[in-house]
């Protein structure tokens, strides 16, 4: 009996052990304080083209499937798991002290305005956006009408902060992952070519990987497919029509099936003929 009692304790101190050693670090990497990279974006976002703003809101970087189409925030994950999360309001009700430098900031380095990691926010998939890119969506989200509304409290569960600390959640904490000192990516022109290809398929790679070879996907949901290999030049199935048929259907040329989330499906068919001739024209050379 006392050995079984003194299993009993052991186990409890080593969980307690455990479940204090995960809050703890969970902690200190959420309270981090990160030195705010210098940006001056202020003469740019006065410039800039607040349409473009828009599709790179609404369709190029799919902000609106959690910052939702009136950017007040949309629901990410509900779950007891894994957390009750949804994106920030980011209309102008909640960003009324943020200067255009620290939305940029939020944004581009996963920096919030208070110098801590935003959290579940996938700022290291908008690494490749140009500083002009960046100036019109913050023109975009200063332009939208005002949400009188706090933004959700996001809470995060168990297994979520497993996987945060086990470091298998990158998005958790974007401000991590990302180099602080590194600039702005070059724009090309926008046109049916391989480098404007290359450029938009930059916000691909947060799933199909930075070689686009696919795999599973860092941090996501476990009932999630792998992220497919889209070197599509080692398809035969995958040509310039069946392209365009894949984004328009959501099908895959290659197996035949409809496409399962989290591919966001319902953001590629509102692509247009150029963003979709040259993601094409990146894509096919691919092996
Ligand atoms: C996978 C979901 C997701 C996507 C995609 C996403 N965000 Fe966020 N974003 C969040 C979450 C969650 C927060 C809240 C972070 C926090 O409070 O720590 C956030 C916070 C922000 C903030 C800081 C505001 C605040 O109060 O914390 C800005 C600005 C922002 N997002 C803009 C954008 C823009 C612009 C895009 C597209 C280029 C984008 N987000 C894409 C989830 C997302
Ligand atoms: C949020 C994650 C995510 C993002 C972002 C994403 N994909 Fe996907 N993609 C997937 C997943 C998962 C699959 C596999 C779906 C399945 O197996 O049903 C997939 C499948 C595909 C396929 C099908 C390949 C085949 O086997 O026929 C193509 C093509 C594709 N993605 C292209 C893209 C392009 C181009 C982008 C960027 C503009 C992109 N994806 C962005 C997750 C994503």
């Amino acid at each position: 009996m006392k050995i079984v009692r003194n299993i009993f304790i052991g186990l409890v101190i080593t969980i307690a052990a455990i479940v204090g050693f995960v809050k703890f670090t969970f902690n200190k990497k959420a309270d981090r304080q990160f030195v705010k990279p210098e940006i001056q974006i202020h003469e740019e976002v006065i410039q800039a083209d607040i349409e473009l703003g828009k599709r790179i809101y609404s369709v190029r970087n799919g902000c609106i499937d959690c910052h939702g189409a009136d950017l007040s925030g949309a629901l990410i994950m509900e779950d007891p798991a894994m957390g009750s999360i949804h994106g920030a309001n980011i209309t102008p009700y909640n960003l009324k002290d943020w200067t255009d430098e620290d939305i940029a900031r939020a944004i581009r380095y996963g920096i919030h305005k208070e110098g801590r990691s935003l959290r579940f926010m996938p700022s290291f998939d908008f690494e490749g956006i140009s500083k002009g890119d960046l100036a019109a969506v913050i023109a975009y989200v200063r332009s939208v009408p005002a949400v009188e509304k706090e933004s959700h409290q996001n809470t995060f569960g168990p297994i979520s902060h497993i996987l945060a600390v086990a470091g298998k959640m990158p998005v958790m904490f974007p401000a991590f992952e990302i180099d602080h000192a590194k600039g702005f990516a070059e724009k090309p022109a926008e046109g049916p070519t391989y480098e404007f290809g290359k450029y938009l398929a930059s916000s691909c790679v947060g799933c199909h990987q930075s070689n686009f070879a696919g795999g599973n996907i860092p941090g996501g949901d476990p009932s999630w497919p792998p992220a497919a290999d889209i070197r599509l030049g080692n398809f035969a199935a995958y040509s310039e029509g069946s392209f365009k048929q894949m984004i328009l259907t959501g099908q895959s040329p290659v197996t035949g099936n409809l496409l399962r989330p989290p591919m966001p499906v319902h953001l590629l068919k509102q692509l247009n003929e150029t963003e979709t001739n040259a993601l094409w024209a990146f894509l096919s050379t691919l092996k």
